[in-house]
């Protein structure tokens, strides 16, 4: 007993000194609403201020982000777990030498695996963590079960929505749904698409708002991208908007988001460290 409670207790304390990562899932309530070049460029800007970055397509079955990035991964989670894959084996690089995970096309059981299988997983995720300061999951469309236990794990939740009346109640809906399940988390608001500075305040003013009044939590406003033709013609010749139009207006913008997320705008943020969100994984995937 003392020998296991020894060794948990060193195994906390590493996981505390090594890189802090953060763990991060980036949803919308809606789909279509940007969260895949979001999280492309988002990592990629992460990426230019030195942070060793992973970039995780959760969208399981449906993944795109290395048609974005117009490269072919050599694996993806599909056959990670058909073909009994590392983790690590997995990891691919993409432009600028970026880390990700692809997804993969034509499975989606990927968490209904056995017990073994999952814990495994997770350990090898533990241990990836040692090596990024920022892990982005990708989370897709929808919401499963699973996803839900992956969404509530993360340390910190990035919220994508567009002006559109529709998009801003299905990220409320989204928002409360994530909150009921799991209050702690903090919640980030980007709005995507947006025509005017004014729009998009009026839009996170809107939406932070009935959070504040009806789930009684503050959402940190990480800033907007605007509408930019740039963004579908980076998608046409897969590249990232970052590195297609570094100078455009979305890349500007992204550019302002990644600095407000890192330089501290955000002061009341957590200490939590990485073992809470593996701890957190265990916790919904495995302990129940
Ligand atoms: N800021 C933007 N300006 C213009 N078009 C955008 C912008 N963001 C996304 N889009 C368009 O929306 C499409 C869907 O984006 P995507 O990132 O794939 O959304 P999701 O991952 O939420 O489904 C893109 O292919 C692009 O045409
Ligand atoms: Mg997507």
């Amino acid at each position: 007993m003392r020998d296991q409670a020894e060794k948990l207790r060193a195994k906390i304390e590493q996981l505390n000194n090594g890189a802090q990562s953060k763990s991060i899932a980036v949803v919308s309530g809606k789909g279509g609403v940007g969260k895949s070049n979001f999280s492309l460029n988002f990592a990629l800007g992460l990426a230019k201020t030195g942070a060793n970055v992973l970039l995780f397509d959760m969208d399981i079955g449906m993944g795109n982000i290395d048609i974005l990035m117009g490269v072919t991964p050599n694996h993806t989670i599909v056959n990670m777990f058909e073909d009994d894959l590392k983790l690590q084996d997995i990891i691919e690089k993409g432009p600028n030498n970026l880390s990700y995970i692809a997804a993969g096309t034509g499975l989606s059981r990927m968490f209904k695996l056995d017990f073994e299988k999952f814990n495994s997983f997770i350990t090898q995720l533990e241990e990836l963590l040692q090596e990024y300061q920022y892990i982005i999951f990708d989370m897709g469309a929808g919401i499963t079960e699973e996803s839900l236990q992956f969404i509530m794990s993360a340390q910190e939740i990035i919220v994508i929505t567009t002006p559109e009346p529709t998009s801003i109640t299905d990220a409320y809906a989204m928002i409360k749904y994530i909150n009921i399940h799991e209050s702690e988390t903090p919640f980030y608001l980007l709005v995507n698409r947006a025509y005017s500075e004014k729009q998009a305040l009026s839009t996170s003013k809107r939406l932070g708002n009935a959070v504040k009044q009806f789930l009684k939590k503050d959402v940190r406003m990480l800033g907007n991208l605007p509408d930019d033709r740039v963004v579908l013609k980076a998608v046409s010749h897969q590249m990232p908007f970052l590195l297609y139009a570094p100078d455009s207006r979305v890349s500007r913008a992204m550019l302002k988001v990644v600095d407000r997320y890192t330089e501290n705008a955000f002061e009341d943020k957590p200490t939590s460290s990485s073992y809470s969100f593996i701890a957190k994984l265990r916790q919904y995937f495995i302990e129940r």
